[in-house]
């Protein structure tokens, strides 16, 4: 786990907020990026994906590859794909995932779980902690960027965060 402070914070009320913060996200990336969900059981990695792959123009239903382990997806320009390593228990799982011909420049990969793989990763990333918050649909979504692959784009991350009274930013 990360102890790092974050580079940005981000509260959310609901699902929909979740979604639009990951859909910001999405206008960042470019081929070959790697993002790393992690957190509580339930706090929306899979939501979070789903409002990633929908502002890439995957227009089939995201669902989770908990027991599938790895999903794919056609966008308009890149290929989504979206893994689950909340199940495996060995590192030769983690092996025939392909990891490194996965992340290729024509997609993007996002993991649940991937912080427990960190040292299996091939290369830099974003990560996403989702943690719950105090009323049933809140959550805080904190990113950091892991090595060099997304620090190029701290500051337009920094740029998604809502002034204070002002227009913009990312609305949840
Ligand atoms: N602010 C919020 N952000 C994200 N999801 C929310 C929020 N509020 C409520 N929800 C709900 O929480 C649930 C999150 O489920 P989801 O499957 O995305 O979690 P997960 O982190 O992928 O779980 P798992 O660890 O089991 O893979 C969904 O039912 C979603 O509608
Ligand atoms: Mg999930």
């Amino acid at each position: 786990m990360t102890t790092d402070l974050p580079l940005l914070t981000v509260p959310t009320t609901s699902a929909e907020g979740t979604q639009a913060v990951a859909a910001a996200l999405a206008g960042l990336s470019r081929a070959g990026d790697l993002l790393v969900l992690c957190g509580d059981l339930g706090a929306g990695k899979t939501a979070f994906t789903q409002g990633f792959g929908r502002a890439l123009g995957v227009t089939t239903p995201i669902t989770s590859p908990t027991f599938t382990l790895a999903n794919r997806y056609t966008g308009d320009e890149l290929t989504v794909h979206h893994l689950d390593v909340y199940r495996l228990s060995h590192i030769d799982e983690v092996r025939d995932l392909g990891l490194h011909e996965l992340v290729d420049d024509r997609s993007v990969t996002l993991i649940e779980w991937g912080d427990v793989i960190s040292g299996a990763l091939p290369g830099g990333y974003l990560e996403v902690r989702l943690t719950l918050g105090e009323s049933s649909d809140d959550r805080v979504l904190e990113l950091r960027t892991v090595g060099a692959d997304w620090s190029d784009r701290e500051v337009a991350l920094l740029a998604l965060e809502a002034p204070v009274g002002g227009d913009g930013g990312i609305t949840c």
